[in-house]
């Protein structure tokens, strides 16, 4: 097994990144691999108690710099205490959203600017960026009707946001795909089953690290 194997899934609401993610879990464990699975905003108590104040409605509208320095927070809480001592162990880590979801929500959608939540970042963590990023990337029409459907239950106060922010948080997971081509596997999602996307995804990986075990 590939050591520092640090996996993080992006994209936007209803992409299908909780579904892939445990997917991979799955099968990693089956192939007898160390896995932890952790989630953003969250993965530490102190971060599921700011993960709260992010998306329930009652916050009401946060100051941009708000929201970014609270995920920041947790972050800070989420890769010290949790990510980055399961990796020193050996462990593969995959987080559901990370860096990537603030760089695109507070940094594009918000307009902070991508280079300042970048910034703030290589401030306050040290190798924070994951190894690699699956980027679930789906069409706005896709998007956006999955928001509406999600709309219609009981919408989390991020996922009621307009369909323009919802736009521009799709236009920038497609401009971070680009400035970290590296880093980023990008899988079109639309119209394929979970199953053929998770077959994609599987071999990207193992043609990005060699044969996964
Ligand atoms: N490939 C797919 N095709 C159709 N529906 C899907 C697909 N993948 C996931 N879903 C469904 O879409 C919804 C959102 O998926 P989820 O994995 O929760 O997305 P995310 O975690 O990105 O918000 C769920 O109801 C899920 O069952
Ligand atoms: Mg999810």
């Amino acid at each position: 097994m590939t050591r520092n194997l640090f996996i993080t899934f992006e994209g936007p609401e209803g992409s299908g990144k909780s579904t892939q993610i445990n997917k991979l879990c799955e099968y990693l464990k089956s192939k007898g691999a160390d896995v932890l699975i952790t989630r953003e905003p969250g993965g530490t108590f102190a971060g599921d108690r700011i993960r709260s104040i992010l998306i329930d409605k009652s916050s009401g509208d946060l100051e941009p710099e708000t929201e970014l320095f609270l995920m920041a927070a947790q972050r800070n809480e989420h890769f010290k205490k949790v990510i980055k001592p399961a990796l020193d162990k050996g462990k593969v880590v995959l987080c559901d959203r990370y860096f990537d979801s603030s760089m695109a929500y507070q940094g594009y959608a918000r307009k902070i600017g991508m280079e300042r939540v970048k910034k703030l970042h290589d401030e306050f963590l040290q190798d924070y960026l994951p190894s690699s990023t699956i980027l679930l990337s789906i069409s706005p029409e896709t998007g956006l009707n999955r928001v509406k459907e999600r709309a219609q239950k009981n919408p989390d106060r991020i996922e009621s946001e307009s369909q323009d922010f919802h736009l521009m948080v799709s236009e920038a997971y497609e401009k971070l795909a680009k400035i970290y081509p590296e880093r980023f596997i990008k899988i079109i999602a639309d119209n394929k089953t979970p199953d053929d996307i998770f077959e994609e995804i599987l071999k990207a990986i193992n043609e990005k690290y060699g044969k996964l075990p």
